[in-house]
């Protein structure tokens, strides 16, 4: 897979833990999530440290395409009808709040913050549309109704909220990445209550928060249940043209559009990952109908996590488990939603009240329909007979052509061609094969 345009910033290297410490807070996985998570609560004057099984900011965080919106698809229609108002608007109201302080944090973080709108678009009508903009408005919310944005394409409409924005990750991270305590290379090979046994030291926490992506605690709060990840597709086209924003389809799989600098991001083709796919083939074709003297920069793939039900499980990690916290199942959402996480845990670990806690709370019912498709999933390929297996589960892993990787259906753990490790949930590389 090749590299993103984010990762022409470079970010500083830290050293491994190599003995035993102690803190008030250890955050695992060193994301845009968990270095938010680490950021606030050392604001708030936490002793907190960070341990990264790899690099920093080397998963999600330098894949995304980095819109900071509350703007996330045909969501808050679905949440109205299945879960009430008080829920929908506590998204709103949750990422919104989000989005604030990007804002005010990138005054002082030069990492290309731009206030733009974000449009939802159909090509398949526009009533989908309506019903979104309808229940914006029940909740309180006014977003506008934009029937000619500007795309190089003809679409049915869009729904547009103004006054979102977009940034540049990793020069965010640059910028708040001072002064917190790091350790890269230093994987977490278990949790024993709040202490974390790492190859060459103990973290003796008080409080702990797994932000790993997808967890790495099987044994608790069955996420390998409430999970199931999908894999899509990026180019950065350059003479492509400024679209003025931020685009989603309203379909599941459609494309997304946003500028960064001179280059045009277009990303799409998700689907779950362990399954076929054409890569990054759609949107090649996308850019040579609609971009003919536009010319490829880079092209990357990201690996999201999502849940039952559209909402991501920020909070307790599981009832038997107090003192350790969750962040994960972003859904394609990762920057406001890692915000939304540490904004929620740092008022958890301070115990004080967060008026959002329960919308986005772990262990709410789960009860849906993508429960039992995961279930089916899990079922079919532990049953399937062929090699390699996956270490997470057991599950049959499939060869991804696209990219020279085994990927695994059930949970959407990956490795490289040699057996190395590419995406959780399984924490070391695939055995040798006979
Ligand atoms: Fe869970 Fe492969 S990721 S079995």
């Amino acid at each position: 897979m090749g590299e993103s345009i984010w990762t022409e910033a470079q970010l500083p290297e830290y050293a491994p833990l190599r003995t035993s410490i102690a803190a008030d807070v250890l955050v695992i996985g060193g994301g845009m999530a968990g270095l938010l998570c680490a950021r606030l609560l050392q604001e708030a004057g936490v002793g907190c440290v960070v341990a990264e099984r790899c690099r920093i900011a080397q998963g999600v965080t330098a894949n995304t395409t980095a819109k900071l919106t509350a703007q996330h698809g045909l969501l808050y229609h679905k949440l109205l009808r299945q879960f009430g108002k008080e829920v929908a608007q506590g998204y709103l109201q949750a990422n919104l709040s989000a989005l604030d302080a990007f804002r005010a944090m990138s005054r002082e973080i030069p990492c290309q913050f731009q206030e733009l709108p974000a449009y939802l678009y159909s090509l398949e009508g526009a009533a989908p549309l309506q019903r979104e903009l309808r229940a914006l408005e029940d909740i309180g919310y006014r977003p506008a109704w934009e029937s000619r944005p500007p795309l190089p394409f003809p679409v049915d409409g869009a729904v547009k909220f103004p006054s979102q924005g977009q940034f540049h990750p990793l020069q965010f991270l640059q910028g708040i990445l001072p002064g917190l305590t790091i350790y890269e290379n230093t994987p977490v090979l278990s949790l024993e209550g709040t202490h974390a046994v790492t190859p060459h030291g103990r973290i003796r926490a008080q409080k702990v928060i797994v932000a790993t992506h997808f967890p790495f605690l099987n044994r608790h709060g069955a996420y390998f249940l409430k999970l199931f990840q999908e894999r899509s597709y990026v180019l950065a086209l350059e003479n492509a043209g400024d679209v003025g924003g931020m685009y989603i389809d309203a379909k599941s799989g459609g494309l997304s559009l946003r500028n960064a600098g001179s280059a045009l991001l277009l990303g799409g083709g998700s689907h779950r990952t362990g399954k076929k796919s054409a890569g990054w083939e759609p949107l090649r074709a996308f850019a040579r109908q609609y971009y003919p003297a536009s010319r490829e920069r880079a092209a990357w793939a990201t690996q999201d996590c999502i849940t039952l039900d559209g909402i991501p499980y920020i909070g307790q990690y599981s009832p038997k488990l107090p003192d350790i916290y969750v962040a994960t199942g972003f859904n394609k959402w990762g920057m406001t939603s890692s915000m939304v996480a540490a904004q929620l845990l740092k008022d958890a670990i301070l115990a004080r009240p967060n008026a959002y806690a329960g919308v986005f709370a772990p262990q709410r019912p789960m009860l849906r329909k993508q429960l039992l498709v995961n279930g089916w999933e899990a079922s079919v390929n532990l049953l399937t007979p062929t090699r390699p297996r996956c270490p997470h589960l057991g599950c049959a892993l499939k060869w991804n052509p696209q990219e020279h990787s085994w990927d695994c259906p059930c949970h959407g753990s990956r490795f490289a061609e040699n057996g190395r490790l590419l995406n959780n949930p399984a924490t070391g590389d695939l055995p040798p094969q006979e």
